[in-house]
C-alpha cells in the first residue's frame, strides 16, 4: 500500500492535491496520510481536527491520521469519531496506549502505534496486541524531506516476523524518507504500507510518482 503524505502538498490547493492521487483503481492512493503536529511533541505545527474533518468530506480515500501530539489519550479518539480510517498515536506520548487503542476501535477506527527511530520495539510487544497498525518512523518526526534512516529496518523486519508467525496482527507501515531509491529496502524488510510525502508531492506529476513507487514496492 502507498500512503501519500499531504505534508508536502500545497495546503491552499488541498482538494486538488488529494484528487491528484485519487485516480482509477491501481493508480489510487491506498491511504491518505495526514500529519497532525502540535509544536509540542514535535517542533512543527500543521493542522488539527477541523481540517481533518474537511479532508474526510473531500475524499473517499481511507484517511490515515498520524498524530504527533502530546496527550493523545485525550485527543486521538476525536479523529476516529470524525471518520478517519486509521489513527496512529506515538508510544512516546501515550500515557495509556492500551486504553487509547480500545477507544479508537470502539469509535470505529483502526488503531495505530508509532515508534520514533530511537524507540525500541521489544518493550511494546504486549501493547501491540491491541493495535492494528505499527508505524515505524524512518526519520525523526516533524518535517518532510529528510533522509531515510535504514537502521530502523531491523524493527520492521522483527515486526514482519511476529506478524508472519501469528504473534501479532498488524499492518507494518513506514514513514520518512521513502522514495524511489529507498522503497525497495523497506519492501524487502517486509513493510506493508509506505508513506511518501516529498517523493510524491514534490514531483511534477504526483500520480506518476505514486505509480512508480508502487511498481518498486511490489515488482
Ligand atoms: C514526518 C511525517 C511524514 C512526512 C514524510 O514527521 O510524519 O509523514 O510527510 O515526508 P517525506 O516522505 O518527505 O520524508
Ligand atoms: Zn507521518
Amino acid at each position: 500500500m502507498i500512503a501519500p503524505s499531504i505534508l508536502s502538498a500545497d495546503f491552499a490547493r488541498l482538494a486538488d492535491e488529494i484528487s491528484a492521487v485519487n485516480g482509477e483503481p491501481g493508480k489510487r492512493a491506498d491511504w491518505l496520510h495526514v500529519d497532525v503536529m502540535d509544536a509540542h511533541f514535535v517542533p512543527n505545527l500543521t493542522l488539527g481536527l477541523p481540517v481533518v474533518e474537511s479532508i474526510l468530506k473531500a475524499t473517499d480515500i481511507p484517511v490515515d491520521c498520524h498524530l504527533m501530539i502530546e496527550d493523545p489519550d485525550r485527543w486521538a479518539v476525536g479523529y476516529a469519531e470524525a471518520g478517519a480510517y486509521n489513527v496512529t498515536v506515538h508510544v512516546e506520548a501515550a500515557k495509556d496506549p492500551i486504553a487509547i487503542a480500545k477507544d479508537l476501535r470502539a469509535a470505529g477506527a483502526k488503531a495505530g502505534l508509532s515508534i520514533k527511530p530511537g524507540t525500541p520495539l521489544e518493550p511494546y510487544l504486549e501493547v501491540l496486541k491491541h493495535y492494528d497498525t505499527l508505524l515505524v518512523m524512518s526519520v525523526e518526526p516533524g518535517f518532510g524531506g529528510q533522509k531515510f534512516m535504514a537502521d530502523v529496518l531491523d524493527k520492521a523486519r522483527k515486526a514482519r516476523e511476529l506478524v508472519d508467525t501469528g504473534h501479532l496482527k498488524l499492518v507494518v507501515e513506514i514513514d520518512g524518507g521513502i522514495n524511489a531509491d529507498t522503497i525497495e529496502q523497506a519492501a524487502e524488510a517486509g513493510v506493508d504500507c509506505f508513506v511518501a510525502g516529498s517523493a510524491i508531492y514534490n514531483a511534477d506529476d504526483p500520480a506518476k510518482a505514486l505509480e512508480a513507487l508502487r511498481a518498486k514496492a511490489a515488482p
